[in-house]
């Protein structure tokens, strides 16, 4: 059996010049954890290209959804930001990943952290109904350079606030915070700094941050991630793996260098 599906694309939304989304067929067989990564991408010279991505779409949906970001001279995104509906993306049949609720110790607050597209794996488990029977609260934080990159993830809240199903618990429970560093917007600044100067949850009305209740997934940049790392751990939280769960746990977000 091949490691590699083909799947159909269904739909393409271009958010921004540098980020874009899409939705997939999705292969019955293909199974992942809400928060996992496959590889994804295109057959470019009779040869698959792939890179490291994380499903947007929560595991039990029936399509496959992907938020990308376009570098120009990407090998693989400069082709994946120009497909349209009908056209054929490669789908890794293996899902794997830390990001994943058995990676932490139990809970009652869930913070969810996340630069640019790291929004993704984040975006299947605000999906997912088992997240909100496991936390009391999540808080879902997205920072960005500038407010329309903010896009993605505005439009994916505000639907699912109304969603038939999820929309009374995640009312309920998921909090959002989007930030901007480098224009106005009404939350400013850089996780770190909110999270530091207690920004975050004074203006969520929440109680400051507590290793008793709070447990951390992260998911951005290589710097963001580092700092948070240190951070975390000089407050005495350790992080998870498969082997041990712990008070956080971090993926990079799978941007083309
Ligand atoms: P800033 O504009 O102050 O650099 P990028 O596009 O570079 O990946 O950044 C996405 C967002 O992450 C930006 O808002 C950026 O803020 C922020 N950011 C970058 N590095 C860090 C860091 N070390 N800690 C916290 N936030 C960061």
């Amino acid at each position: 059996m091949s490691a590699i599906n083909k799947e159909q694309v269904l739909a393409v939304r271009h958010w921004t010049d540098t980020l874009f989304s899409f939705t997939t067929t999705r292969d019955p067989g293909f199974r992942f954890t809400s928060g996992q990564f496959t590889m994804m991408g295109l057959e470019v010279n009779g040869r698959p290209l792939l890179r490291a991505y994380s499903m947007a779409s929560a595991n039990h949906e029936e399509t496959l959804e992907f938020f990308s970001i376009k570098v120009p001279d990407g090998p693989l995104t400069s082709k994946l930001q120009k497909i349209t509906e009908g056209d054929i993306v490669l789908v890794g049949r293996k899902a794997t990943g830390t990001l994943i609720a058995d990676n932490l110790l139990p809970g009652k607050r869930l913070l969810l952290l996340s630069t640019g597209t790291g929004l993704a794996p984040f975006a299947s488990i605000i999906k997912d109904p088992d997240v909100y029977e496991r936390y009391e609260k999540i808080i879902l934080v997205h920072g960005c350079r500038q407010v329309a990159e903010l896009s993605y993830g505005e439009e994916l809240v505000a639907s699912l606030r109304q969603h038939e199903f999820l929309g009374e618990i995640l009312n309920e429970k998921l909090l959002y915070y989007p930030t901007v560093t480098r224009e106005p917007f009404r939350n400013r600044g850089r996780i770190t700094d909110l999270i530091s100067s207690n920004t975050l949850f004074d203006g969520l009305d929440q109680p400051a941050l507590d290793i008793e209740t709070d447990r951390v997934m992260l998911c951005g940049s290589p710097s963001m991630l580092e700092d948070l790392r240190v951070m975390f751990q000089e407050r005495g939280f350790q992080e998870g793996n498969h082997s041990e769960p712990g008070h956080f746990v971090i993926e990079k977000a799978f941007v083309e260098r």
